[in-house]
């Protein structure tokens, strides 16, 4: 029975000597910064609690009618996504950009995306402007035409 501390703190040395091996071997993703000075709110809270942010407004917007930039999913695009060098927008969900790099890490799906537009909003042409857009102000644009 004496034997039994010092093997436990042997397992103890040994399971920590392994996490640090392992947080030392594993790559963190490093999604590109965003634009500005900083984010909506402090980087750790949006780290940790975006996903929270985005479905309360989304909550917000669709039972309530209430509409505010300040966790609009319009808003993330703004400062979240990079030109390619044709200086078009990319997606912010494609490959290797903002929304991605994480989530792919993470093995993070959503659906977010099929109906939200992934590049920010654009002066485009009158001519090419939908009716829907021309008869309001809305604050988010979808890629589909309802
Ligand atoms: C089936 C299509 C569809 C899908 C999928 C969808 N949305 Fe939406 N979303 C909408 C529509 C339509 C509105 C517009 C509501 C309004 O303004 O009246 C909206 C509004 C919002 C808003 C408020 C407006 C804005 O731009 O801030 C947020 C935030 C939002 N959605 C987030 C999300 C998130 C996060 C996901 C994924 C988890 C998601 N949506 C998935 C259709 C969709
Ligand atoms: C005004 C520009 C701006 C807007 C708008 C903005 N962000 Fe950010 N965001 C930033 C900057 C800058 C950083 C990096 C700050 C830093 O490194 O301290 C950041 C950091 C983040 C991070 C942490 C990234 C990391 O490296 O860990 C997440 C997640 C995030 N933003 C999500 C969002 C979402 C979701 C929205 C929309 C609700 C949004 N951001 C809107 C500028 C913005
Ligand atoms: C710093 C890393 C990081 C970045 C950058 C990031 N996410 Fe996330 N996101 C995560 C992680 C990790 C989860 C899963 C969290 C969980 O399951 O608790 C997640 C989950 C989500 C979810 C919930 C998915 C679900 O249905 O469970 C939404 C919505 C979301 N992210 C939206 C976004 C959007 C939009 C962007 C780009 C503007 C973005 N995220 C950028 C790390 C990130």
């Amino acid at each position: 029975m004496r034997a039994a501390p010092a093997v436990l703190s042997w397992t103890l040395i040994c399971a920590t000597g392994w996490m640090a091996l392992a947080a030392a071997d594993t790559p963190m993703p490093t999604p590109p910064r965003g634009k500005g000075e900083q984010c909506v709110e402090a980087t750790d809270v949006m780290r940790r609690d975006h996903m929270r942010f985005l479905t309360h407004q989304r909550d917000e917007t669709m039972h309530r009618g209430i509409r505010t930039q300040k966790h609009s999913l319009v808003e993330c695009l703004e400062c979240h996504t990079r030109k390619d060098t044709q200086g078009q927008f990319l997606p912010v969900n494609a490959e290797g950009e903002f929304c991605d790099v994480c989530h792919d890490y993470s093995g993070v799906t959503m659906d977010c995306f099929e109906c939200h537009a992934t590049t920010p909003r654009q002066p485009k042409p009158a001519s090419a402007r939908s009716s829907a857009e021309l008869g309001s102000d809305i604050s988010f644009r979808l890629r589909i035409t309802p």
